[in-house]
């Protein structure tokens, strides 16, 4: 590491950031560190929690301490939507909302991630985020003055409610959470069930005061909020993905001297690197967990049952095309293999 404290000096001084963002950097006197506020809304023992920690531990070394991260996890500084918005003031420098988070934000070409079935597999996945179509993706962010640095995993999404979740009629009228994402709301709406948007800081209570029926996300998700606790079924349906993209601010990013992004952009491919290899693993080891705890019944599908839930689901890409971009779903459905 080669910049020198003058450097950020100037960085820290008023000459980088707008009126609106200054706060965000700490800006203590001299020798004191930049730092970096991560803030995200999942247990630090999942997947996106053990990443930032890793981002954390990296890019403090190879900047040799001269940036400090600070990792807020569980919502604790804000819930989904209050992070972007967050973000884009300047308030927090790092996030990784799920990519059903950036609809809201207006850039709907993320909410193909949220299409049922769309990717089969992690390898499908991959082809598209570790490709062209990924990379086209995040660049949309820069018009909200957003920097897409990488693609984190989670996995693939269960069902869960208080009733057995078999088939698609098992859904009728039941109240379901979402994140707040229209393609998520179509899914559920072909499945006869009334989709609820609620914060996921508010899900545990939600489930457990009877506000919603039941809800959807990964294992690693739901066993670190207890969420097995308040369902007692769960059906390993895996009929969608939910991931993360990394995002800075912008303006936050490219203000800093070239040599420290360079070590900050190093550290963020290896934590990347590190988080979808972990990722997997997180989420069986939740599943196991919940399996021990005995709260909830587990079942997987049969061939049958499968074959009602992807002759329900399949239709929503068609439905929500036109929102997302149909050429867009096209390149993806023909990556992915699945039409
Ligand atoms: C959810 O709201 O269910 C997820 O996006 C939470 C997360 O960040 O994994």
């Amino acid at each position: 590491m080669t910049t020198t404290r003058r450097q950020f000096n100037r960085l820290l001084g008023a000459t980088a950031l707008s009126a609106v963002a200054a706060p965000m950097i700490a800006r203590r006197a001299h020798a004191e560190p930049l730092t970096i506020k991560f803030s995200h809304v999942v247990a630090p023992d999942t997947p996106k929690g053990r990443g930032a920690e890793k981002f954390k531990e990296l890019a403090e070394k190879y900047t040799n301490g001269q940036v400090k991260v600070e990792v807020y996890p569980n919502s604790q500084l804000y819930k989904d939507k209050e992070e972007l918005e967050a973000l884009q003031l300047g308030a927090v420098h790092m996030l990784a909302p799920s990519l059903a988070k950036f609809g809201p934000l207006g850039v709907r070409a993320f909410e193909a991630f949220d299409l049922p079935l769309i990717f089969p597999d992690k390898e499908a996945l991959r082809r598209i985020t570790n490709g062209p179509i990924g990379k086209e993706m995040l660049g949309l962010l820069s018009e909200k003055g957003i920097l897409g640095l990488a693609f984190w995993d989670n996995g693939f999404k269960i069902m869960s409610a208080n009733s057995p979740l078999h088939v698609p009629d098992d859904f009728l009228g039941l109240k379901m959470r979402i994140q707040s994402s229209k393609v998520l709301e179509a899914q559920m709406n072909a499945l006869g069930a009334i989709p609820q948007v609620l914060a996921f800081s508010e899900v545990y209570q939600a489930l457990q005061t009877g506000v919603v029926d039941g809800t959807e996300n990964p294992p690693s998700n739901m066993y670190t909020q207890k969420m097995h606790e308040v369902q007692k079924h769960a059906t390993l349906s895996r009929h969608g993905y939910l991931g993360y993209a990394v995002i800075v601010n912008n303006k936050f990013w490219t203000d800093l001297p070239a040599d420290v992004r360079a070590e900050l952009d190093k550290a963020m491919a290896e934590a990347s690197e590190f988080t979808n290899g972990i990722a997997l693993e997180e989420n069986e080891r939740a599943l196991a967990a919940m399996k021990a705890a005995g709260t909830t019944t587990f079942y997987e599908l049969t061939a049958d049952e499968r074959k009602q839930w992807v002759d329900t689901l399949l239709p929503v890409h068609d439905q929500m095309a036109e929102r997302i971009g149909p050429d867009l779903v096209k390149r993806i459905q023909k990556e992915t293999g699945v039409a």
